[in-house]
């Protein structure tokens, strides 16, 4: 029997010349660094860079190559984590989710901090008024009685009353979209909403009176406009202004 030869393989298809997918692409960020200057400002950045990448890859590139200073927050670089909502061209989205050639890179992209809450260095805001609402909605199962022995059953369609809104990654894009939220800050907003929503619509839990006393408050659902800012703002495709409503109407029919 004859000893089977190997053959050598190539270390992959070969690249012309003239394939290299790079584009120059000017990107405006808004700047801003209290301890420098009083007033935030727009810089231009004009770099070489493959369309396919995400702004978040951009962002990268510019921190590393250009200016380090430039700041902002990520953490997975894969839309899990909700740490890169940011408005870009106008719009909020997640850096990391956002293709450069989706966003038409000819003309400068504009990158700047979220809407509604404060502006602390470049592209970071303060979070904690976002996180403050989030916890008064008590964002936990609550149970009362003894410790079951086994796990708490719950059908399939029980399940399915809340699946949408279990898929919050808490990345403030639909809040910071929100007019009511911009005006006064005070609205608890939509991200809060859709997380006591995924609590009080779970047959298991037992504080839904409790949760919808906390939003029947002035700041509350009823501060909803329903522009659709925030449905159209998740990263996640939440129906969020289907949630505001459904909680609307369980205050109203006490049914949940
Ligand atoms: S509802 Fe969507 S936009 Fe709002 S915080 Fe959750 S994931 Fe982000
Ligand atoms: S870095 Fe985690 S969601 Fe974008």
């Amino acid at each position: 029997m004859s000893t089977p030869t190997l053959e050598k393989k190539s270390d992959g298809p070969a690249r012309s010349e003239d394939a290299t997918p790079y584009i120059t692409v000017t990107f405006r960020l808004r700047r801003f660094n209290p301890e420098e200057l009083e007033e935030a400002y727009w810089e231009d950045f004009t770099i070489e860079i493959d369309p396919k990448e995400r702004v978040l890859d951009a962002l990268h590139k510019i921190k590393w190559e250009e200016d380090g200073t430039l700041t902002f927050r990520r953490s997975c670089a894969h839309g899990i984590c909700g740490s890169d909502a940011m408005r870009i061209n106008g719009r909020n989205r997640l850096a990391c989710k956002t293709l450069i050639k989706d966003i038409n890179p000819e003309k400068p992209i504009t990158v700047e901090a979220i809407k509604g809450l404060t502006v602390l260095k470049d592209l970071v805001v303060d979070m904690e008024p976002f996180f403050q609402a989030y916890r008064d909605v008590m964002p936990f199962l609550v149970t009362n009685g003894n410790e079951p022995t086994r796990e708490r059953f719950q059908s399939a369609e029980d399940r399915e009353r809340f699946d949408d809104t279990t898929k919050c990654i808490l990345c403030a894009a639909c809040t910071s979209s929100c007019p009511v939220f911009w005006n006064d800050g005070q609205y608890f907003g939509p991200a809060a909403i859709v997380n006591a929503h995924r609590f009080i619509f779970d047959s298991r839990d037992e504080a839904g009176e409790q949760r919808l006393e906390i939003l029947n408050d002035r700041d509350g659902v009823w501060r909803c406009r329903t522009t659709f800012n925030c449905t159209d703002a998740c990263p996640r495709g939440i129906e969020v202004t289907k949630a505001i409503q459904e909680v609307k109407r369980a205050l109203i029919t006490r049914r949940f």
